[in-house]
């Protein structure tokens, strides 16, 4: 028998229609749109405005995307898992809430957080249940409301961030196509860096710490740019090396969406092209867990079956991966 490996058959997405431009944020802090663009790449993003809807309004928006495009009955799915780092409440998982909404009765579900690596993280996890054989049909969600944990005072995190969600659903392939490698990476050294301060086990939620805005994200920017270029490129670099893939060979890069320097700079050390680079950081900004598979809804025509895809992450924690993957088939 041949080896069964985890391949995408399908993808979906979802972004709130509300648009908060560039314009728009100079009007709320003191900044301007030649920094914003100089400096991230980012024109515009999306914000789910509807008082009472979380996370989960946007990762069931992306996989009934999914459902429908694949003409899919969520009956037959095994197992949903939903990356995100800002859950719709704690304890409570989005994933549940979310198989139980899309009809998916069968599934278990839960949440993975990883940061902006969360995505990247999930899709081994759920690669790993196909290649064992234990489940058929795995819906990988990536999905996060980031406006409901930024602070629109605070100019250095509010006009990098946005709201989104995307989907993919992971089936066994016997043609050596789908996931063929992964090296992901993580070190909590990095976790003060990039994190919420308040609300944890640490510093569980008081008058005082809302009043000192410890609820909201907060990153040393510089520093975590830092950090994200050179890890970036490295497990980038690192997971070409050791499945021999040259530039020519990649024929998509498919990295984290955090700012367009980081991805230029990631593109340069694997050579490549800049037409074999996806981007669309310019219409959505960061959306941690949802860049990768909002970047796969957006391209999934140009791929073709066959086709190398190199997955490439880093985020809070700190976390950080590659993945290498081959398209199982032509849209
Ligand atoms: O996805 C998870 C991982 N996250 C990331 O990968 C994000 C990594 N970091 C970054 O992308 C960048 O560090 C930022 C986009 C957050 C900031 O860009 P930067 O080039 O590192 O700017 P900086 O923080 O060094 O600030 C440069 C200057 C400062 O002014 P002074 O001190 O030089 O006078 C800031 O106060 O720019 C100022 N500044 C701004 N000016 C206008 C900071 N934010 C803004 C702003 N508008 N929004």
């Amino acid at each position: 028998m041949s080896k069964i490996s985890a391949a995408i058959t399908a993808v979906g997405a979802y972004v709130p229609d509300f648009v908060l431009t560039n314009k728009l944020l100079e009007t709320m802090v003191d900044t301007n749109d030649e920094w914003i663009t100089t400096r991230t790449g980012i024109k515009e993003r999306r914000i789910l405005k509807e008082e009472g809807q979380g996370t989960s309004f946007l990762a069931i928006e992306a996989a009934k995307d999914l459902l429908k495009k694949k003409n899919l009955d969520p009956k037959e799915i095994d197992l949903v898992i939903v990356a995100t780092a800002t859950p719709d409440i704690l304890v409570a998982s989005t994933a549940v809430y979310t198989a139980t909404q899309i009809g998916a009765t069968n599934a278990f579900g839960y949440d993975l957080q990883a940061a902006c690596s969360s995505f990247l993280y999930a899709m081994s996890t759920g690669a790993a249940y196909i290649e064992s054989g234990r489940y058929k049909k795995v819906l990988i969600i990536g999905a996060d409301k980031m406006s409901s944990i930024i602070d629109y005072t605070d100019r250095a995190t509010c006009i990098i961030f946005g709201d989104g969600a995307g989907a993919v659903l992971l089936e066994p392939n016997e043609e050596g196509l789908g996931l063929q490698d992964e090296y992901l990476r993580s070190d909590g050294q990095g976790r003060e860096f990039l994190k919420i301060e308040a609300g944890g086990s640490i510093l569980p939620p008081s008058k005082e710490t809302v009043e000192k805005g410890q609820h909201f994200v907060h990153q040393d920017g510089k520093t975590v740019f830092k950090f994200a270029v050179s890890n970036m490129a490295d497990v980038a670099e690192k997971i070409m090396t050791r499945n021999n893939l040259s530039h020519e060979d990649v024929d998509w890069l498919v990295p984290h969406q955090a700012n367009l320097r980081i991805i230029d700079a990631t593109a340069n050390r694997m050579k490549l092209d800049d037409s074999k680079v996806l981007k669309n950081i310019q219409r959505y900004g960061n959306t941690t867990s949802a860049t990768l598979p909002l970047l796969l809804s957006d391209f999934e025509k140009q791929f073709k079956k066959g086709d190398n895809l190199v997955f490439a992450a880093f985020g809070g924690g700190f976390t950080w991966g590659s993945i290498y993957l081959k398209w199982a088939y032509n849209s």
